[in-house]
């Protein structure tokens, strides 16, 4: 299948598509939201709620107490002044004042990325030169294209079932599952059995798919009201869902997490002469400058007691011993449990690409905004936070949850990609292409499979392409029945 794809020249058939190469070098020159850094902050958490103010105190007992006043000022009435904050940092007050106390740096990410009302990715395009990151995806359409090979050959081990899901989750603009389609669509036998479901929670990113995928609506006799929306790029029936668990049961599937896993929030934890104990967000002291600091919590929390100890538990001793911080993300727990399930059961299988790396995280949430990084803690819902993947513990997840699983990887995307053929596939589009295209072409492929700085580039500087083939990983949890996928291969 590899070889008739490649080599039949029905993948080339597309045009290039045509990316600003110099706008993308620029983007990727250190930011593409691989952690460079994280900034770090911590205090003892020391706050006591007093339930009485001292001026009750001294109204209870004057005749007995004198109160020595001389250490207590009045606080500033805030009152009446103007509050500059967003919508987002008077919600994240309000839960940290009136839920308990300071949260978790989970909490904060879920509620940063994905509140409903002010997420960071809910009302707005995140993607490309105008937006805040730049994604594999947009950098070239070879990406779509490789992880189109990779599915086929998948379908074709899964003994190419007339119908089968293909689910993508957090598609962004929707730009790898439209590449992916117009790579595949000469092959009908795969067109035809597609069903194509997008687990996206952003109302905006949904109406973007709609428009990427080229989506209308058809009349259907027997649908629910008679008509369902389908792909004019390959005439499959799409569907979306907010949560992988509403994609129907029943029907072999494959997943594709392209970037996904980074953004799942992580709880953070911090080693002290106390053990343990973890990072959690309460509004700053001064609270009219309206900021949020870090403190530790005073005592075991449910995170460390159920996840960080499962996290340990599959890590070896030696690994844990010289650290000093661990983040752990219980949603990617879930997540890869939920989808080894449905694989074990359904049969097919999910491809997990992201950054990341084969052991425990130690401390790698960051935050970037307009393609730089900036402070966590700063303009939650104006920059994008992700942490590095964890891939042995989504492998653990996966092998707990089913055992009618197997697991592969996780290797370099560089080694995934050129074991598709990536290089066939860019010679191919530089026969036919313009010069500009080809300069585009010629770079994405470096990002993409490239290891650093590009050592062809004779442009300025400050535009070289920057290769992220070994930091960005491919991982794939498949049923047993369906062999090793292709790239996996050792
Ligand atoms: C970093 S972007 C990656 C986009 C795309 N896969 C790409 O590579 O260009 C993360 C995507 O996941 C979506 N997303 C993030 N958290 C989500 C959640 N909890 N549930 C559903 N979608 C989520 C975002 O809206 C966005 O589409």
């Amino acid at each position: 299948m590899l070889r008739s794809l490649l080599s039949s020249g029905l993948l080339v058939n597309g045009v290039a598509r045509t990316t600003s190469s110099h706008s993308f070098s620029l983007l990727f020159n250190g930011v593409a939201r691989s952690p460079g850094h994280s900034l770090y902050f911590s205090s003892e958490s020391s706050s006591q709620s007093l339930s009485k103010s001292p001026d009750d105190v001294e109204q209870q007992n004057f005749t007995t107490l004198s109160i020595d006043r001389s250490g207590l000022h009045n606080p500033t009435d805030h009152s009446h002044m103007p509050s500059s904050d967003s919508e987002l940092v008077k919600h994240l007050k309000s839960l940290i004042k009136f839920g308990g106390g300071p949260i978790s740096v989970a909490k904060y990410m879920e509620e940063v990325l994905t509140n409903p009302n002010a997420g960071f990715y809910i009302n707005r395009d995140v993607f490309g030169s105008g937006g805040d990151f730049v994604t594999s995806p947009e950098v070239s359409q070879m990406f779509g294209e490789m992880v189109g090979v990779w599915t086929m050959c998948l379908w074709e081990q899964m003994g190419q079932p007339k119908k089968f899901n293909l689910i993508e989750l957090g598609p962004g603009r929707g730009t790898l599952l439209a590449d992916l389609l117009r790579g595949t669509s000469k092959f009908q036998k795969f067109t035809k059995s597609l069903r194509l479901h997008l687990v996206e929670c952003s109302p905006t990113l949904q109406k973007l798919q709609q428009s990427t995928l080229k989506c209308m609506d058809e009349d259907v006799a027997g649908c629910n009201d008679g008509k369902r929306t389908v792909s004019a790029l390959s005439g499959a029936p799409v569907s979306w869902h907010v949560d992988l668990e509403q994609v129907p049961l029943g029907l072999p599937s494959i997943i594709i997490a392209h970037e996904f896993y980074d953004a799942l929030p992580v709880h953070q934890f911090q080693k002290t002469p106390r053990g343990w104990c973890e990072k959690l967000i309460d509004v700053e002291e001064e609270e009219s400058t309206a900021g949020f600091r870090f403190v530790l919590s005073p005592q075991p929390t449910t995170a460390s007691v159920l996840h960080l100890v499962k996290r340990c538990k599959w890590a070896p001793k030696e690994e844990l011993a010289n650290l000093e911080h661990i983040e752990v993300c219980p949603k990617a727990m879930e997540l890869t449990h939920a989808m080894a399930k449905r694989i074990g059961s359904d049969g097919g299988g999910a491809l997990i690409i992201d950054y990341g790396h084969n052991r425990i995280i130690s401390d790698s949430l960051q935050a970037i905004r307009k393609h730089k990084f900036v402070n966590i803690l700063d303009g939650p819902g104006t920059a994008d936070l992700s942490a590095y993947v964890d891939f042995p513990l989504v492998r653990h997840s996966a092998e707990e949850a089913s055992e009618n699983v197997s697991v592969y990887g996780p290797i370099s995307q560089s080694k995934f990609l050129g074991a598709l053929g990536i290089n066939f596939r860019v010679e191919a589009l530089l026969e036919n292409c313009t010069d500009e295209q080809a300069e585009s072409l010629r770079t994405g492929y470096w990002r993409l499979v490239g290891d650093g700085e590009a050592p062809f580039w004779e442009g300025p500087f400050e535009l070289t392409p920057f290769g992220m083939g070994s930091r960005y990983q491919a991982m794939a949890i498949v049923n047993k029945k369906q062999g090793v996928p292709i790239s996996f291969e050792t």
